[in-house]
């Protein structure tokens, strides 16, 4: 009978438009930046959900949210999930959509009174996007182990806030110890946010690598001055060496091939006036490629040409690195199983890298993990007009319904 079971694609896509409720902004998508007030109404929407469901809620110290059903066995648990803070200016799908069809997962599973082997998760990771944050995942590395509870927990925030001092503010700061709810596999299910579903008119991505990430956030001292007065040779101008930054990035992807990319997402000059030469600039760099050579080659690169800048132009740079992650190589047989079972339902499917950054590269380093991606209209994310066509919402939970139950309750 399970082989047979179908989520219901209207109730997922009407859940989507619920959470997206929260935290609106103009043009359809969503601000809820980690561990906001935005987030704290996300959360509690998703955790009413969970209980409604009948699931057992865990919260962990560092705010990660699991939702547990029990499966006739004790154990690890066939786990899925993703996250739900946004980018400033996020859409309604990032994340989200991870979250909420585990939960139309359950809800299907409930509704058929269908039982598994294994228990069954859908996790909530805190901080996913790093945007407010960094490093991403900031919730799921916490989990596997990858960095210090304490540490995460005295992470400042781009506002200066302090992380655990949020997490205790909007009421998140679990009692579970991070790593407690123990995964036997992850499966996430999330838009492609990128061009290449659709270029190709496939429906399902099943996702079998993660491109490397490294972020910088590069602070110049310069020297503020008029600009009027000041001839051009006598200048310490922390704005003009952002911008030849922001230009070197672009040309070093363009060096090092079309697998490389960069980006200079945040900038910010000070005193910030018309009429002052900036006296200091903090400017944040976005390298990814799927090769660890090349993405090494591309921060060697970005440090030389800093040091020429800082003695040409007599200015001073430093360098911190807010996240560094190598490339990810999924587990093949789970990369296949989505594969497999996309080929079952009749959709067409192609194996895939993803370019973001996802919860599911945390796990696999403590499971075997991969994802299902489904197309990203006009390849936009990280903007209000992310959209992803109801009938794919659908097709690609109803994978993820079928990867779960092969995986937690093997014939
Ligand atoms: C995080 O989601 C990223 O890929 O930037
Ligand atoms: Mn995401
Ligand atoms: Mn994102």
């Amino acid at each position: 009978m399970s082989r047979g079971l179908r989520i219901d694609g209207h109730r997922l896509n009407a859940a989507i438009d619920a959470l997206a409720e929260i935290g609106p902004i103009p043009g359809g998508g969503n601000c809820r930046l980690a561990l906001t007030d935005e987030d704290r109404l996300g959360r509690d929407h998703v955790v009413a959900r969970m209980r409604a469901l009948g699931l057992r809620v865990i919260i962990d110290r560092i705010g990660n949210v699991f939702g547990i059903r029990d499966g006739r066995e004790h154990g690890p648990a066939v786990m899925t999930g993703s996250h739900i803070d946004t980018v400033r200016t996020g859409g309604r799908f990032d994340g989200n959509l991870g979250v909420l069809a585990g939960l139309e997962v359950i809800e299907t599973l409930n509704a058929a009174g269908a039982a598994t082997r294994h228990p069954l998760a859908v996790a909530v990771f805190t901080d996913e996007e790093g945007a407010r944050f960094a490093p991403d995942m900031l919730g799921s590395l916490v989990h596997v182990g990858g960095l210090s509870l304490e540490q995460a927990l005295d992470t400042r925030a781009i506002d200066g806030a302090r992380l655990g001092d949020e997490l205790a503010r909007i009421g998140y700061a679990g009692d579970a110890e991070p790593g407690t709810v123990a995964a036997r596999a992850f499966i996430e299910l999330h838009v492609e946010q990128g061009p290449v579903l659709e270029r190709e008119g496939v429906t399902i991505g099943a996702v079998h690598d993660l491109q490397g990430i490294s972020w910088q956030a590069v602070r110049i001292a310069g020297q503020s001055n008029h600009a009027g007065t000041t001839p051009m040779h006598l200048r310490h101008d922390a704005g003009y060496c952002a911008a030849r930054i922001a230009c070197r990035v672009r040309e070093l992807t363009a060096e090092l091939g079309s697998g490389q990319v960069g980006t200079v997402g945040r900038l910010r000059l000070r005193p910030d006036l018309i009429n002052v030469i900036a006296a200091e600039a903090e400017l944040t760099v976005d390298l990814r490629h799927t090769r660890e050579n090349t993405l090494r080659e591309a921060e060697r690169r970005l440090a030389s040409f800093l040091d020429s800048l800082a003695a040409s132009e007599g200015v001073h740079i430093e360098t911190e690195s807010l996240a560094r992650f190598e490339p990810v190589r999924f587990d093949d047989a789970l990369a296949g199983l989505v594969a497999d079972t996309a080929v079952r339902l009749g959709l067409s499917v192609r194996r895939m890298t993803s370019g973001a950054g996802h919860d599911a590269q945390m796990m696999a380093r403590v499971c075997p993990s991969a994802m299902i991606f489904v197309p990203s209209r006009d390849g936009l994310s990280h903007n209000p007009a992310e959209y992803t066509a109801p009938h794919e919402i659908e097709a690609g939970a109803n994978v993820l319904l079928q990867c779960l139950l092969a995986l937690a309750d093997p014939a």
